[in-house]
Parts: C-alpha cells; structure tokens; sequence
C-alpha cells in the first residue's frame, strides 16, 4: 500500500515529524498548497475497487439512468415525507449526494444546520474534513456516495430519537440497494449504532468488518469528522480507519471478502 502524501497528513490535520533542516511538523487543518503532494500514487487495486464496473454483491448493475432515476423518486418520496416530527422543523431534506453507483458509501448520523439549509449532506465544517479525508486517500466525495440515518435535521443538532431513526429506515434501506455499493462505511457512532443494531460504544466497533442486509455488504465504522473537530488530537485514529478502508476497496478490487 501507499504511503500517504504530506499534504494530505496535513489536510486532515495529523502532524508528520520530520528530521531538523528539511519541513517543520504541521497540524493544519487546511490543505496544503503543494500540488506536487496532492496525488498519492494509489494501488491499482485501489484504483480497480473504485471503478463501479467491476463485479458487485449480489450481482446488481449501479449503472445508467435506471439508477438515478430510481434514487430521484426515494428522493422525492423523502421530501414529502412526514412520518416523524422532523418535518416540521426541517428547511429542507437531505437526500444524499455523490455517484449513483459509487462502489464505497459514507452513512452520516443527520443532517446539520448547513445541511438542512442547503439540502446536502456533509457541506458544514465536519464535511470539510471529511473532504479532505478522502483525498487524503485520493478519493473526492464525487467517487463515493454519501447518505444519513435520517434526512431530516434534529432540532439543535440533538441526536435522532430511535422512532426517528425507524420511520427513515426504510429510505437508507432502499436508498443502499438502489446505489448497490461494495462497501458502507458507518460514520460516527448514531450511524454505526443504527446500522449495527447495537448499543456498542464507537470505540469498541472500529476496527472489524460487520455485514448489513441480504447481501451481506461489509460495513466498517469509522470515528465521525466531527468528533476529530472536538478532539484534533485523535485524528491519528481517523487515519488508520482511511488506511483500513482503502485496503479493504483494494481486497475487493482483488477479490477478497
Ligand atoms: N453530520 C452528519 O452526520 N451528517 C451531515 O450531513 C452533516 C453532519
């Protein structure tokens, strides 16, 4: 596996120590202007993992317009939904974002203030980071998908309430069969949690790989961007759930479990 860039240690804010008289340690949380870094040269079973032509799961085709239009009408369905209290304080629904056959999809807990307002996932500060987290392992939130438990925003950002959660089950449900990714990755521990049906703390779930629905997708749980906002000097922890989740698109590319 390849060794990540500088740059994008830097964007995520993990500091690179370096002998005396070359660069200085960094902690930034802003990418670094060095175009040079900016492409990390990535296995090509990485790069095969991403390419929504190789084999799927239960043998789904994610491409052509089927797809889309199948996610337009959840989506639609979604923004007259008013099955939970959520509606009534919502600006807008937030549906999902990124490719409709992404081969690797990010579960997020709800939508926040910024969400809410713009009507997509992870476009706040936390989204920022999770940007450049995946360039970090040379992804753009345009190679995967990204979703929530629920789409609507919870009051105060308070987490969702469990009858929440149920009620917007059945959109994540169909919205993951429909995008058919080879992979989901549970963002935070409300994502894990409900996607995991447990009650397990975050700690305690990182670090394997769980099995969601019929087709049995692998899950990985990764610790939230916002938690790494709260608590920077955790973001060492972020990057080995990048570097497991980059090995586990490449073992798929070269297919493995
Ligand atoms: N946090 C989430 O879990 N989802 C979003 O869309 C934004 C912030």
């Amino acid at each position: 596996m390849s060794h990540p860039s500088r740059a994008h240690l830097d964007a995520i804010g993990i500091p690179v120590w370096v002998r005396r008289g070359t660069v200085r340690a960094t902690q930034s949380t802003t990418p670094s202007p060095e175009p040079a870094e900016t492409e990390p040269a990535e296995p090509s079973a990485f790069r095969a993992a991403m390419d929504p032509a190789s084999p799927r799961p239960g043998g789904t085709d994610a491409t052509g317009p089927s797809v889309r239009q199948a996610l337009e009408s959840i989506d639609a369905q979604v923004r007259e939904c008013r099955k939970c209290g959520l509606h009534r304080t919502r600006k807008r629904t937030v549906f999902g974002i990124g490719r409709p056959d992404a081969a690797c999809m990010f579960i997020g807990e709800a939508p926040g203030a910024e969400e809410d307002a713009r009507g997509e996932p992870f476009v706040g500060r936390a989204g920022k980071l999770l940007d450049a987290m995946l360039a970090a392992i040379g992804l753009t939130r345009g190679d995967v998908y990204i979703a929530n438990i629920v789409k609507c925003r919870p009051p105060r950002n308070r987490d969702p309430h469990a009858d929440e959660i149920a009620q917007c089950s059945g959109y994540l449900r169909r919205q993951i069969e429909t995008v058919s990714p080879r992979l989901l990755v549970a963002t935070g521990r409300v994502a894990a949690q409900s996607l995991l049906s447990t009650t397990k703390p975050i700690g305690k779930l990182r670090g394997r790989i769980y099995r969601y629905g019929e087709d049995r997708l692998p899950v990985i749980v990764m610790y939230h961007p916002a938690y790494f906002l709260r608590s920077p000097l955790e973001k060492r922890k972020g990057w080995d759930d990048l570097v497991r989740l980059r090995a586990m698109l490449s073992d798929h590319a070269a297919g493995g479990p």
